[in-house]
């Protein structure tokens, strides 16, 4: 298991990561805070007040449980996450009505295909072996007319992307080119690809035609 692999499954940061190290560290990364990204995730992942949303690798809860407050009636929110420490965290900080938890493996999503409206994994597709076979298990799940949206690393021809590539790669986090996923989407047979670039990371979202 790599350092960052190590450092998810370590309870003493799932207790600090909402708190401090994800505003902290996604503001140095990307000059944006948590609540813009949150708001950014709703609207990017077109919620309705029903609709049935995957937040795959989702930590303590942090985006999950603010999407699962824009549901209402029959509508909820799921977080899968590998790491127990993670999982204890979001059900302390995160629960809800319309949130729930799963612990499970972002590479064998256990769940039937089309079965959510909404699929997203927020900060960790650079951590996960397979991020690619991640991303088809994501498409897999989602229903026709679903939305899909994750944002992960980018590589950034400057000497600060130099230099945290580097770091990136010691400690066990993939950078991706900015084609890699608009085009495993496009050749998933999703539509509608928008892709933005925040700094070290990319934001990719995209729809399952009907
Ligand atoms: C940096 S946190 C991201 C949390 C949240 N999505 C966010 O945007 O702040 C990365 C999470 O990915 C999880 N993770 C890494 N590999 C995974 C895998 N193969 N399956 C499920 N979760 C995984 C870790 O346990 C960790 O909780």
């Amino acid at each position: 298991m790599n350092l960052a692999r190590r450092t998810m499954n370590n309870p003493a940061f799932a207790l600090v990561y909402e708190r401090a190290w994800r505003p902290a560290t996604f503001f140095l990364a990307t000059g944006r805070t948590m609540q813009a990204d949150r708001r950014d995730a709703a609207r990017t992942l077109h919620l309705r007040p029903d609709s049935r949303v995957l937040d795959v690798a989702c930590g303590p809860g942090n985006i999950t449980h603010y999407l699962s407050e824009q549901l209402d009636g029959d509508g909820f929110a799921i977080g899968i996450d590998f790491s127990g420490p993670m999982l204890r965290q979001a059900r302390a900080d995160n629960s809800g009505p319309h949130v729930g938890y799963v612990r499970g493996d972002a590479r064998r999503l256990p769940f039937p295909d089309g079965s959510f409206d909404a699929v997203c994994c927020f900060g960790a597709l650079y951590l996960i072996p397979d991020p690619l076979e991640a991303a088809r298990e994501m498409i897999r799940v989602l229903a026709p007319g679903g939305r899909i949206a994750i944002s992960t690393s980018q590589r950034t021809d400057t000497w600060f992307g130099a230099v945290s590539s580097a770091v990136g790669n010691a400690g066990g986090l993939r950078v991706f080119d900015i084609d890699t996923f608009p085009e495993l989407f496009t050749q998933a047979g999703l539509v509608d690809i928008e892709q933005e670039i925040h700094g070290l990371l990319q934001y990719v979202s995209a729809s399952r035609p009907q």
